[in-house]
């Protein structure tokens, strides 16, 4: 049996969190040094002030149904927060947007929903390598070809759009962005979301992109997908889908709420699907996100604390700052026994950049020589971590 035989659920590879737990097993972190956990993109910064009051006075909301699609109310705050933050003229509430329950089960629940590959002359779903895994989970076992844009260091880290044949784009039904980047923290600029969207028109596909962190940015807000629709004339988001999430611009990702927006024939596709998985966020849970994405007092105060902390980082590791997202993406000679020595010699947790991406068709895998780490503690820690990993590198290179 070929590998594209077996059970689509037996193709998947393992989850990055899963493999860097095995890699590690047996291992102890030093002793002397406290633990910094730098491997999970999880956000540890304070709950935002409202949400304790506002969880209070709508827990009733637990003994009701909330709808699947998201209440009135919730979708309203979102198509507010995407016309105030995208410059949006229109966006509707009703046809136009939904409510995710985090934005990991939407991002994979939409290739099963939008595409039906093994019916029709467009089975590939492009991504960029490395990923957000879920692209690839989501492209595997809803029965499509995953095929990998690399980004690396020669294209600037930007999945390439340029070299791919017309043929390529003609059998694509979709194509994942993920801007800013998870994990190499390149961002998208009206350029290429242009170009991109140009041949979306042209071959008819998809784009999905993935915006979890626009809001986690260095020095410029990163464009959004559907401002660029709306200024090359594409006011309806024709073949358009975005994502994003209160997990990361909110600091709240235990909230699992996140929004989908676009096109309303995908949208009303998606409900419909939807309608049948039911992955709807509870009541009182809808508070709090409409709350969330419609205050920017507590983003701003977030968004000064990571990029402190990636000043701290860079001033003590060197190098050049990402554009957007909270996670450092650097070269190291062999990336699993640098994540080895970093936890015991300096009890870091990272992950291996090659866990993050797959290997193409040529044995090749994207993320090969490279480690991820997370800047979610604090400008303080992000020092402390960069320290270490330095330390790492030279005692790698003085062997
Ligand atoms: C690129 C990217 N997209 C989506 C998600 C999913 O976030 P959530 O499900 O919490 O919205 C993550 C989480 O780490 C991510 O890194």
């Amino acid at each position: 049996m070929n590998k594209h035989e077996q059970h689509r659920i037996k193709q998947l590879g393992e989850y990055p969190f899963t493999r860097v737990r095995k890699l590690l097993d047996g291992l102890t972190p030093n002793p002397k040094l406290e633990l910094i956990d730098a491997g999970a993109g999880e956000p540890r910064l304070p709950l935002p002030d409202f949400v304790q009051p506002i969880l209070t006075e709508h827990l009733t909301g637990f003994s009701r149904y909330p709808t699947i699609i998201g209440n009135d109310f919730l979708r309203q705050a979102i198509a507010d927060w995407l016309k105030r933050r995208f410059s949006l003229r229109n966006i509707d509430a009703n046809s136009q947007v939904l409510s995710a329950n985090g934005t990991r089960e939407a991002l994979f629940a939409a290739a099963h929903a939008l595409i039906n590959p093994e019916c029709s002359t467009k089975p590939w779903v492009m991504m960029p390598n490395p990923m957000y895994q879920i692209y690839l989970g989501a492209a595997i076992t809803a029965g499509a070809k995953a095929y990998l844009q690399p980004c690396t260091a020669d294209t600037g880290f930007a999945p390439d759009i340029e070299g791919i044949a017309d043929e390529v784009w003609q059998n694509t039904a979709l194509v994942y962005v993920c801007s800013p980047s998870n994990p190499t923290g390149w961002v998208a600029d009206e350029a290429y979301y242009t170009k991109l969207l140009t041949l979306a028109e042209k071959f008819n596909f998809y784009v999905l992109a993935d915006e979890c962190y626009s809001e986690i940015y260095y020095t410029h807000k990163p464009i959004g997908l559907l401002e660029v629709a709306q200024t090359m004339g594409n006011v309806d988001y024709k073949r358009c889908l975005v994502m994003n999430s209160l997990s990361k611009r909110s600091a709240l990702p235990g909230l699992r709420s996140g929004l989908i927006a676009g096109d309303a024939d995908l949208i009303a596709l998606f409900a419909k699907f939807r309608s049948y998985t039911g992955p709807a966020t509870p009541l009182p849970l809808q508070h709090v996100a409409a709350a969330a994405w419609s205050d920017e007092t507590h983003v701003q105060r977030n968004l000064q604390v990571y990029r402190d902390s990636l000043d701290a980082f860079f001033d003590v590791y060197g190098g050049e700052v990402p554009h957007g997202s909270f996670f450092v993406w650097l070269a190291v000679d062999n990336e699993q026994e640098f994540v080895r020595r970093a936890y015991v010699e300096q009890a870091v947790k990272i992950l291996p950049g090659s866990y993050l991406a797959t290997e193409d068709a040529q044995g090749n895998n994207a993320g090969t020589g490279y480690i991820r780490a997370a800047l979610v503690d604090g400008p303080a820690k992000a020092a402390d971590l960069a320290r270490r990993l330095k330390t790492c590198t030279s005692t790698t290179k003085a062997r």
